[in-house]
């Protein structure tokens, strides 16, 4: 059975760069759930919002995580932070998975998350509201479906990689 690790959690957790460095520890191949959608369909992530909406994005989303996690070959993936949102990825990720959740916190992400064609939601918004909206909808299902947690607050990051990659 080919082996899939998934790493969830909000914008700008590092999900993406974590991934691949794990991804190239492990010699897994890697994909990123955004990236695969704009290869795809062609259309960068905030014009899928504006011509589809949110749900056709989620519908899109819901799509490449079903062929992804159905790949024939061990995959370290990288998932959009809205991914929990759909009950049936949250079946998918529990049942298929070892489901990384990468948490950061609002004040961090607000610095590392700029002006980003790639994250539609904070367009119009307030993003400090908005990201701690987000979080208050999205921290326990990131956490119910994850089977380990990594913060990235506060330089932890690395000795919790280094713990990780040692433990695998
Ligand atoms: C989203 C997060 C983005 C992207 C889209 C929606 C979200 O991915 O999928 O803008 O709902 O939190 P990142 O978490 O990689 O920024």
């Amino acid at each position: 059975m080919p082996r899939k690790i998934v790493l969830i959690g909000p914008m700008g957790a590092g999900k993406t760069s974590l991934g691949k460095r794990l991804a190239s520890k492990l010699r897994w191949a890697f994909a990123d759930t955004d990236h695969m959608i704009v290869a795809r369909t062609g259309a960068d992530i905030s014009l899928i919002f504006e011509r589809e909406g949110e749900m056709g994005f989620r519908c899109r989303e819901h799509e490449v995580l079903r062929d992804v996690l159905a790949e024939p070959r061990d995959m370290v993936v990288s998932c959009g932070g809205g991914i929990v949102l759909l009950a049936q990825n949250r079946q998918l990720l529990m049942a298929q998975a070892l489901v990384i959740f990468l948490d950061i916190s609002v004040e961090r992400q607000l610095q590392r998350v700029k002006n980003d064609r790639n994250r539609p939601l904070l367009k119009y918004a307030d993003r400090r509201q908005k990201l701690q909206q987000l979080r208050e909808e999205r921290w326990g299902l990131y956490e119910g479906i994850a089977d380990i947690y990594l913060s990235t607050d506060e330089n932890h990051f690395t000795t919790s990689f280094q713990r990780l990659i040692v433990s695998i």
